[in-house]
């Protein structure tokens, strides 16, 4: 027998309440509970009398387990080489941001049967966007693509599809609209994103198969149900960019065949997304050369180094308090190195407006870019202008100190390559560079010295 009752669950988290609360008192999100019917199942003490399987911890290895090739070169790397068969992976983003057009531009490249299962769209929407991204464009007369397409949102349906067809790739758009009718809650909520995902994953195991969910994002900008999902699922990859650049950008947050730290860079046109092989020209490639306050960083993103530009604004302040806007960078790390700046290179930034700008749409993580963005704001601030062939790279310490940033001969080797003349580093990294002809490096210790090299 099983009862069911009423309980509060938080959508963010998945924590249970027995009465409604403003805020979760585990992941502290407001407003996140909602109503959900929950199954109870009666527990009774049971005692397992089949057959148990416990190997030894080396006899497990598959040596020929192939990953499955997207043949999208940015998501392959993103995944750590392709996707897993047996594994599931979700991926995250805004709505409109171009997660359907990525799943079909990967399902018509990957080379093996594929089945793509939607709730969101139409079978004729579907063939629509295939024909615009020249999916099976390259199809003889008379031969059938490898791609089956449905439309369901019944769990238990898509299961079956999927035991029948034994296809190597599940493709679910999205997670959110799949629902199990023997819970009466509705599509969307926690307990049915769970139970859908878990039994998606058991039927991933089993099948050996290869299922890529797609989810949708909350107000901000988390993917819903995140934390219940992230435990459950292999790997989590988001799909971010601005609606106003041509720019995507697909990051790993977990990741259990792979590194965290690869990204994955397209940019969308007509025909679908393009894959950006040289991110460095393209970021760079609009950049106002006789202007100050624009400095050029090189910053890791995962493996391969990406030359940037940090823009910055200083204007006086009207009025009593000063504004602070940063794009792509951290709002916080931008108070820091103010303060660094007025402290320890004498600028009076305390009544002026400092707008700092990462071009490009990206986001920055790094702490290697603090002494870009610093040179950025004192170029701005003293309106001289920077010289436009040298990248700064650097992390800045509370006393001013630069301190040293890790893969500098990368960084090196990507500033000389797009015609760079110069590079001022960290001096501490200066005795492990290993290439030293192909370009002026300038080793320097302080904020000061490195705002003295910067202006011609
Ligand atoms: P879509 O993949 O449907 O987004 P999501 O599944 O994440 O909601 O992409 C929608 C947007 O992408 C839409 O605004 C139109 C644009 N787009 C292009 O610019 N070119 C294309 O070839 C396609 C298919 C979509
Ligand atoms: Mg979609």
């Amino acid at each position: 027998m099983s009862k069911s009752r009423i309980k509060y669950i938080c959508s963010n988290c998945g924590y249970e309440s027995l009465r409604w609360i403003g805020k979760c008192p585990s992941c502290e999100s407001w407003n996140s509970f909602t109503e959900e019917l929950v199954e109870e199942k009666k527990t009774s003490k049971r005692k397992f009398s089949g057959e148990i399987n416990i190997s030894k911890l080396n006899s497990t290895i598959h040596e020929n387990e192939e990953r499955i090739k997207t043949n999208i070169a940015e998501l392959d790397r993103v995944l750590g080489g392709g996707l897993m068969p047996g594994s599931v992976v979700l991926i995250g983003g805004d709505p409109g941001i171009g997660k359907s057009t990525l799943v079909m531009q990967a399902a018509a490249k990957i080379n093996l049967e594929v089945l793509y299962v939607t709730g969101e769209e139409s079978v004729n929407q579907i063939n629509l966007r295939a024909k615009r991204l020249n999916v099976n464009s390259d199809l003889a007369p008379g031969e059938t693509s490898k791609i089956s397409v449905m439309t369901e949102t019944d769990l238990d349906i898509i299961l079956s599809a999927i035991e029948k067809h034994a296809p190597e790739v599940v493709i679910v758009d999205s997670i959110q609209t799949t629902y199990k009718t023997n819970f009466e809650n509705a599509p969307g909520t926690i307990t049915q994103i769970r139970e859908c995902t878990a039994e998606l994953m058991q039927l991933a195991k089993k099948k050996h198969c290869a299922i890529v969910l797609i989810g949708h994002v909350t107000k901000d900008g988390m993917i819903a149900g995140p934390k219940v999902l992230e435990h459950i699922v292999d790997t989590v990859l988001q799909f971010e960019g601005e609606r106003s650049y041509s720019y995507r950008i697909l990051r790993a947050q977990k990741n259990r065949f792979g590194s965290t730290n690869e990204i994955g860079i397209f940019e969308m046109h007509d025909d679908g997304l393009h894959e950006v092989k040289n991110p460095s020209e393209i970021f760079l490639s609009e950049r106002e050369k006789e202007i100050s306050g624009s400095v050029v960083t090189s910053s890791m993103e995962g493996t391969r180094p990406i030359l940037i530009e940090v823009q910055a604004l200083v204007t006086p302040s009207a009025y009593g308090n000063p504004q602070r806007v940063a794009t792509g960078f951290d709002y916080r790390r931008l108070s820091i190195l103010l303060a660094v700046l007025e402290k320890r290179a004498n600028m009076r930034l305390s009544s002026q407006n400092v707008f700092l700008n990462i071009a490009g749409g990206i986001r920055i993580e790094e702490p290697a870019v603090d002494l870009a963005v610093c040179c950025a704001i004192a170029s701005s601030f003293s309106n001289k202008l920077a010289k436009n062939d040298i990248v700064v790279v650097g992390e800045v310490g509370l006393g001013g100190e630069v301190r040293s940033v890790s893969n500098i001969d990368k960084r090196i080797q990507e500033a000389a390559k797009l015609g760079f003349k110069k590079i001022i580093i960290p001096s501490n990294n200066f005795k492990s560079i290993k290439i030293k002809n192909t370009i002026e490096i300038i080793p320097i210790e302080n904020l000061p010295s490195a705002i003295k090299n910067i202006f011609s």
